[in-house]
């Protein structure tokens, strides 16, 4: 028809339609175009709704996606390089690798925002995404203890300046169920859960001798039992605990230990029997890891010892300094939880092994941080000590050592 058309019309209208066809035809043309770069946009905005499914759905985006689920603004913008949102990266202090992307903004803030997550998983009606594995293992307890110095008499109340450190802890961690134990409190609780199960470790507990040891004991039991973060009252929390684990490790850390001492290159101190030594002032726990049933074992066995050694019964015993820290403190600490290391890690034949660590390694299901992340501020092992609070600082330890005393 058309042919026909054209064949029948003179040569300038010819001409004229081919001319007017090939208008059409860049306007066609265009319009595609028009219409491709349309469908680009559009696609792009419904995958900022999208978005938060895909790598969800993959399980490792972090729960804390807490940070994030709130403003969704972190999964949205399209040009971020990394799938991580910036905030993880910012607060994962214990993350060296990823260059730093610090959105200022999100100092403080995410706190705020992690109730929402929690009552959205557990209505279940905003997130269609499960995220399974981003969750960390350790609850969110956080557990402090305040014991008498000398339990038999009555001393003056507690002076309110010793507790000046704990709401470091309450508001850092507004999700997290905060407990201040006391004597009574202790005893109930050792008590109710131990004394079908091993009536021996409760009269142990009951007559350790000392305040420190009291308080040593109590945090392994206090943590095999509810799990949590267990941290000295003269300790200052830097960031919140939804933070300290790497959100890709979340779901494979069920402890997380810091180092106190690093002997490096250097000389030993007096008492400090380990190359490195770990501290136990401050421990991350999932619930039931059996380095607790481990470290009881030891302080059963350690008291035995120096029991027998002295010939006085436990409640007579009149241990030193290190006494203590070799059979309920960090010297023992250290030496149970380096025999698991060893377990996980064949390689590992000393402490030393894990000197000079510039990074937290994981290690079967134990995070071992570097010296600053519960001990910066320290004169030795090459721990932060010039006033600044190193990126990676998650605790700040005050030493008050309010056990040492006589
Ligand atoms: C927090 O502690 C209270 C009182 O001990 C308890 O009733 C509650 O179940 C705890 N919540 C969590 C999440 O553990
Ligand atoms: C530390 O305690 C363990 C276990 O009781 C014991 O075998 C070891 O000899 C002690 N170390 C020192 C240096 O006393
Ligand atoms: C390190 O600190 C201890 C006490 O905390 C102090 O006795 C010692 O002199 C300090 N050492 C140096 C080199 O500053
Ligand atoms: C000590 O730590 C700093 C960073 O905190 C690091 O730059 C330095 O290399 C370390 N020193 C040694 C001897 O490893």
């Amino acid at each position: 028809m058309r042919h026909q058309r054209t064949s029948s019309s003179s040569l300038p209208s010819v001409l004229n339609h081919v001319a007017r066809r090939r208008q059409y035809r860049s306007l066609l043309i265009a319009g595609v175009i028009l219409l491709v770069l349309a469908t680009i946009w559009l696609r792009d905005s419904i995958g900022v709704v999208g978005f938060g499914r895909g790598p969800h759905s993959q399980g490792h985006l972090p729960s804390a996606n807490k940070e994030s689920a709130s403003d969704g603004k972190t999964d949205a913008p399209s040009p971020p390089p990394s799938t991580e949102p910036a905030i993880q990266t910012a607060q994962h202090t214990t993350e060296p690798m990823r260059p730093s992307t610090t959105p200022p903004s999100t100092k403080f803030s995410p706190h705020s925002s992690t109730p929402t997550t929690l009552q959205v998983s557990e209505t279940g009606t905003q997130t269609p995404h499960p995220t399974p594995t981003a969750d960390s293992l350790i609850p969110p307890k956080i557990w402090q203890i305040l014991l008498p110095k000398y339990p038999g008499k009555e001393k003056p109340p507690t002076d309110p300046k010793s507790l000046e450190e704990t709401q470091s802890w309450t508001s850092l961690n507004p999700n997290s169920n905060y407990t201040l134990i006391d004597q009574h409190a202790a005893n109930a609780f050792v008590r109710s859960h131990f004394s079908h199960s091993n009536p021996s470790l409760v009269e142990l507990y009951n007559t350790l001798p000392n305040v420190g040891m009291k308080s040593d004991l109590l945090r392994y039991l206090l943590l095999d039992i509810e799990g949590g973060v267990y941290s000295d009252i003269d300790t200052v929390a830097l960031k919140p605990i939804s933070s300290w684990i790497p959100a890709h490790l979340r779901s494979k850390v069920k402890l997380v230990v810091g180092i106190e001492f690093d002997r490096r290159d250097g000389g030993g101190w007096v008492d400090i029997t380990h190359w490195v030594q770990l501290c136990q002032w401050t421990i991350a726990a999932a619930p039931g890891h059996p380095v607790f049933g481990k470290m009881v074992e030891r302080v059963q066995r350690s008291l035995a010892e120096l029991s027998e050694s002295y010939r006085v019964p436990v409640a007579e015993l009149k241990p030193s300094s290190y006494e203590v820290m070799n059979s309920t403190g960090p010297a023992a600490w250290t030496d149970v939880v380096f025999e698991m290391l060893q377990g996980y890690d064949e390689t590992l034949k000393d402490t030393k092994d894990l000197s000079f660590m510039t990074e937290p390694r994981l290690i079967g299901d134990i995070l071992v941080l570097t010296v600053d992340g519960f001990g910066m501020g320290q004169n030795h092992s090459n721990s932060t000590n010039d006033g600044s609070v190193p990126e990676v600082a998650l605790v700040n330890h005050l030493f008050r050592g309010s056990w040492r005393g006589d």
